[in-house]
């Protein structure tokens, strides 16, 4: 995991937030490389979600939302965690996950175990408050989202209305959401900011199993599909006492982290509790009528909820390889080529005899339809090194045979082979490469 900071923050994948001033806690910056792999994974996820599919559509919320929402939502009497703090140090720490917590000063023994007394535990709700409007009096209050599928449920009837979309169907949406949590870390896995890549779809009560089953497997190969190796992902399905307090069942899909099996995304299957809740905080009508059997009824939603940052890393972890090439050690990041941050460089073999200025002139027109790096500076080897380093699939190389001929090398980061190809074909050739 070192490795991977470290990389992270030399080549522009993500930086501490606010750094200089010394960081805030649990908080990322995306760099031009992060940006652009964290890009590249929300795309995916859309497309194959949203533009692919005949039977979803998107949305975007905003993410401060009536206080009512989060009372229906059950999330303010109940969106929380159980929490101690230790009489000696002063420290918080997650009552139910004292084994996993070190004691600050004795780091050996876990709190509780040191000669600090431990309060009796408190329910700490994790959403973030703040104030609308100018005036700081509990009127008005309002949080900041924990989570987006909020902003869905109650849409429903919006989306339904001017979609005109028939069960099964769904509806998706990436965006921020907020959570106060007291232990937050691994870099990007777990921070108090993030973006989920959420979709609720919404099918007829008794049909939810069948889905249930149907989306797993869905999510799980969505990320095989992008490369990630088949070993270091699991399913793991919640036990009772772990469900949420709308979920029936829920599976998550797990990555194996440097720091251990943890939760890429979670599949639950929240039956009506959701639609029913919102019916009856708001008096609305919800439910939905069948025009086909003359029936009404409140849905039952399967929710495919990921973390964009989680996947992010996951992808930037599994990517992450040490090999030689050409008798050096290099580190390489071996993205799929529509997952890696920039899909093609183009060198200019020599600093003169016309090389930098035709290979620009290639820049130009491969910037038209991918995002393209320029290096003239050092060896040629150390110029694909800097490239493995941040997972580019593709390198062209401008030479003396350029000007002759019209071709240039064509590179593979994997193989390290090259062939020549003419720089009429090359547009064509790298769409066919990435997009497979
Ligand atoms: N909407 C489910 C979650 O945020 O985990």
């Amino acid at each position: 995991m070192e490795k991977i900071v470290n990389l992270a923050k030399r080549r522009g994948f993500a930086f501490q937030s606010s750094e200089i001033y010394g960081g805030l806690a649990s908080c990322w910056d995306y760099g031009p490389i992060g940006v652009e792999l964290k890009r590249n994974v929300k795309e995916a996820w859309w497309r194959d979600m949203v533009t692919r599919r005949a039977d979803i559509v998107g949305i975007d919320c905003s993410i401060l939302m009536h206080p009512r929402v989060w009372e229906a939502s059950g999330h303010v009497a109940g969106f929380t965690d159980p929490l101690v703090d230790c009489k000696l140090c002063k420290e918080r720490f997650r009552a139910d996950k004292l084994m996993d917590a070190q004691c600050p000063r004795k780091p050996s023994k876990h709190p509780g175990e040191c000669e600090g007394e431990l309060t009796e535990a408190r329910q700490f709700n994790l959403m973030f408050k703040t104030f609308m409007g100018p005036v700081e009096d509990t009127a008005s209050v309002v949080f900041l989202r924990p989570e987006t599928a909020q902003g869905i449920f109650v849409n429903f009837l919006n989306v339904l209305h001017t979609s005109r979309q028939k069960i099964p169907f769904g509806i998706a949406q990436i965006g921020k959401s907020f959570r106060n949590e007291i232990t937050p870390g691994n870099f990007l896995f777990r921070t108090r900011e993030f973006e989920q890549m959420e979709m609720e779809f919404f099918v007829r009560p008794g049909e939810d199993e069948r889905w249930y089953e149907y989306w797993r497997e869905e999510r799980l190969n969505w990320y095989t599909r992008y490369g990630i190796r088949r070993e270091n992902l699991r399913l793991r399905e919640h036990a009772p006492e772990e469900l949420a307090h709308y979920a029936k069942a829920c599976v998550d899909v797990e990555y194996h982290f440097p720091f251990g099996w943890s939760e890429l995304e979670g599949i639950a299957n929240r039956t009506d509790f959701d639609l029913r809740r919102h019916a009856e905080y708001s008096g609305k009508d919800l439910s939905y009528y069948d025009e086909e059997t003359k029936e009404r009824f409140y849905p039952y939603v399967i929710e495919p909820a990921a973390g964009a940052d989680r996947a992010t890393l996951a992808f930037l972890v599994d990517a992450y390889d040490e090999d030689v090439a050409d008798g050096e050690p290099r580190v390489v990041l071996r993205f799929h080529p529509r997952i890696a941050p920039v899909k093609v460089a183009v060198f200019p073999l020599l600093r003169k005899e016309g090389h930098p200025e035709r290979a620009l002139e290639i820049v130009d027109i491969l910037r038209q339809h991918f995002t393209v790096q320029y290096d003239q500076s050092g060896s040629i080897g150390r110029r694909y090194r800097r490239q493995d380093e941040i997972g580019t699939p593709f390198g062209v190389t401008v030479d003396h045979q350029t000007l002759q001929d019209n071709t240039v090398t064509l590179r593979d980061r994997d193989t390290m082979r090259q062939e020549r190809i003419s720089v009429e074909r090359l547009v064509e050739e790298l769409k066919r490469r990435i997009e497979i």
